[in-house]
């Protein structure tokens, strides 16, 4: 056991305050995600698309990787810091191509040098790692399959994923992906060999990744097929295997919300059910996402509902995808509160990101105070703030072509955290989660506050479908509107 008593893995919740946290890297040879049975990745400029090698994993730009590179190392440099200031200013946007209005962070080496109309947080030091650089662009393969290149190590969120003091290889459910958590390795080994008494180190069976553990016909389906289908929650994954993505899971201490997903399937989620029974596990679903990847961003939860500041325990929602409300009542009996996410700040997407523009709400927790947040999304800065946050600010756009945004871009490995239980609240019976037919697809009511949940009603911004109004919701009923392919992510 080191110094301090604690393992030095040791993550049980979102919000426990951070002290080692790994920080992606964009290699020099990270690819372009390839085409796949489980991935159809698109490019949002039809001129991008005619002038480059795609699908087909090809290496990314070399400026693409300078500018992501950059972004990951600012972001470790005010993760490392003791103290930053944050102020608002209009600046240039490298990734938008335009003067927008930010809350930027700075380090300071000393808070009487803040600057005027600044604030000032004295956040800590916290601790940051990275993977280790590999070339991407190496084929893989498998018996009966094979990948023309990999992916890249920017988001280790997705592969990695530390359960109270337990470090878990994902078996990922994309085959470029395979090799991914090698990046990881040395850390993993090095964190478990300095105390293997306390800290395990471990590993869902890698699937085969056979043609027989896809569906096959899942990406000629037309959004409205999916729509009509979304009450199955089947994806391109079938269940032949235990398959997850490790940012399919969030934590609460003794629960664990693990969503039903493209990369997620039940299987999974019951192999994680019965290799964590300390823990009780919950499979939750969001049926209005008919491409659901990774639930960071879509359900993240900010802090319980003991903590001191604010208006007690409070979970960001997605409006375009509502929590179902037989899942939602957990929260609401055991006193969270679900927050509306406000509209992301730029609704434009990098040509070759291949997430939604609700990469805006995707955060990492400093603590149960304070999160990171990118610095253009001044409304989700404004909405923190006024429940109690102390929100810092990072860019990181360039990332978003990266499959990710700040939370995808870390793995957390070490808060100050134990294994609390904010549900004490319920009778949990984990056969009947996940061996019932699923078909619910009654969501909470976005639109206003119920039955003690603070819903947080938005109205329409600039003519976009606003969150939260009639409007938004008869054009997510409709599977042929256009709002509704902007929910296409991936
Ligand atoms: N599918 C999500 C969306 O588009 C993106 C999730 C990214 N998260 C991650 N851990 N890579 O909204």
């Amino acid at each position: 056991m080191p110094t301090n008593g604690t393992p030095v893995v040791n993550a049980w919740t979102q919000w426990g305050r951070l002290e080692t946290v790994v920080v992606g890297r964009a290699d020099p040879k990270s690819c372009h995600l390839p085409h796949e049975p489980a991935c159809h990745a698109e490019i949002n400029d039809p001129l991008i698309a005619d002038a480059i090698d795609w699908p087909g994993g090809s290496v990314k730009s070399a400026k693409s990787v300078e500018l992501a590179s950059a972004q990951l190392a600012n972001f470790c440099a005010v993760l490392e810091a003791e103290t930053v200031q944050v102020k608002s200013q209009k600046a240039f946007d490298s990734e938008l191509k335009r003067e927008v209005q930010k809350m930027r962070t700075e380090v300071i080496q000393n808070p009487d040098t803040k600057e005027k109309d600044s604030r000032v947080l004295q956040k800590g030091r916290i601790s940051t790692l990275r993977p280790t650089e590999m070339d991407w662009s190496q084929s893989v393969s498998g018996p009966g399959w094979s990948s023309t290149s990999q992916y890249c190590a920017t988001c280790p969120r997705d592969t990695m994923i530390t359960i109270g003091n337990t470090i878990l290889e994902a078996t990922m459910s994309k085959r470029s992906r395979y090799f991914e958590s090698l990046a990881c390795r040395e850390i993993s080994l090095k964190l478990w060999r300095q105390d293997p008494e306390h800290v395990k180190f471990w590993a869902c069976p890698k699937p085969s990744f056979a043609d027989s553990m896809y569906h096959k016909d899942f990406w000629e389906l037309s959004d409205k097929q999916r729509y009509e289908r979304m009450r199955s929650y089947k994806f391109c994954v079938n269940e032949t295997e235990p398959i997850f993505d490790a940012a399919d899971i969030t934590r609460c201490g003794k629960d664990i919300f693990v969503q039903k997903s493209m990369t997620t399937n039940d299987s999974g989620i019951k192999w994680l059910t019965s290799h964590f029974p300390e823990l009780r596990v919950h499979p939750v679903h969001f049926p209005y996402d008919l491409y659901p990847s990774h639930i960071d961003c879509t359900f993240v939860p900010l802090r319980p509902p003991s903590a001191d500041a604010g208006d007690g325990g409070l979970v960001l929602i997605n409006s375009e995808r509502p929590p179902l409300k037989s899942e939602a009542e957990l929260w609401r009996k055991n006193g969270w509160k679900l927050l509306n996410a406000p509209l992301p700040a730029q609704t434009d997407r990098p040509p070759f990101s291949q997430s939604s523009y609700w990469l805006s709400m995707n955060l990492l927790s400093l603590g149960p105070k304070t999160m990171v947040i990118e610095e253009n999304e001044i409304p989700l800065y404004n909405v923190l703030v006024e429940h109690g946050f102390d929100p810092i600010t990072v860019p990181m756009r360039h990332m978003y072509d990266y499959g990710g945004g700040i939370h995808c871009s870390t793995w957390d490995i070490k808060r100050e955290d134990s294994c609390v239980d904010c549900f004490p609240n319920q009778e949990y019976a984990p056969k009947h989660l996940y061996e019932q037919n699923f078909s619910d697809i009654d969501v909470v009511d976005v639109t206003s506050s119920n039955d003690g949940f603070l819903i947080n009603p938005l109205t329409d911004i600039d003519g976009i479908c606003g969150v939260g109004t009639l409007a938004s919701k008869a054009s997510r009923d409709c599977p042929d509107s256009p709002f509704s392919k902007k929910m296409r992510t991936a």
